[in-house]
């Protein structure tokens, strides 16, 4: 076997061994999703049908966790998303914009700028993206369920 195939292989073997440890580090291992204390009072379902589809998965206690969220490294990135996105605005604990990602201008920007969802969501999650019209829907039903309070 020549040098660099030696290498190589060499690589990949450590390689494995460090994705076998790494699965051992206890952070990201928790799946479950904490009980829905209240939602928000939705204009309309199509308002909680579109934010279900394109929020909900770290805007909520009703997160989806996919297979692969929970190997690591994948299911650090993941739980990180979750935890920060939930502390920022969950609609399954609506705090009646006591929450500052609750505000509907925040929530309103951070839609139509392109920010939200994420770019790290759509390769794995084709569904949450909004066309146009959906966006705009989206923001006015949720400026209308802010209002609802
Ligand atoms: C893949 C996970 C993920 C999805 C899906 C997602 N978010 Fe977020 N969101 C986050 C994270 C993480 C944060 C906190 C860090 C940050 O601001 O980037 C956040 C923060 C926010 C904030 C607060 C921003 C601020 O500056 O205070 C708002 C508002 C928000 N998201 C709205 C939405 C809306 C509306 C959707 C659906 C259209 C959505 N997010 C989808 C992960 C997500």
């Amino acid at each position: 076997m020549s040098k660099a195939s030696q290498y190589f292989l060499k690589s990949v073997m450590y390689g494995l061994i460090v994705c076998a440890l790494i699965q051992v580090v206890p952070y990201g291992r928790t799946y479950t999703n904490p009980p829905i204390v209240r939602e928000p009072s939705w204009d309309s379902p199509e308002t909680r049908a579109i934010a279900r589809r394109a929020c909900f998965d770290c805007h909520s206690n009703e997160t989806i966790w996919p297979w692969y969220s929970r190997i690591a490294p994948v299911s650090w990135l993941v739980r990180y998303d979750v935890d920060e996105g939930r502390k920022e605005l969950n609609f399954s604990d609506w705090q009646n914009g006591a929450r500052e990602g609750e505000r509907p201008d925040k929530i309103g920007r951070e839609i139509s700028k392109g920010k939200m969802p994420p770019f790290q969501y759509f390769p794995t999650h084709p569904e949450a993206r909004l066309s146009e019209a959906e966006k705009r829907r989206l923001i006015d039903g949720l400026n209308a369920t802010a209002l609802r309070r």
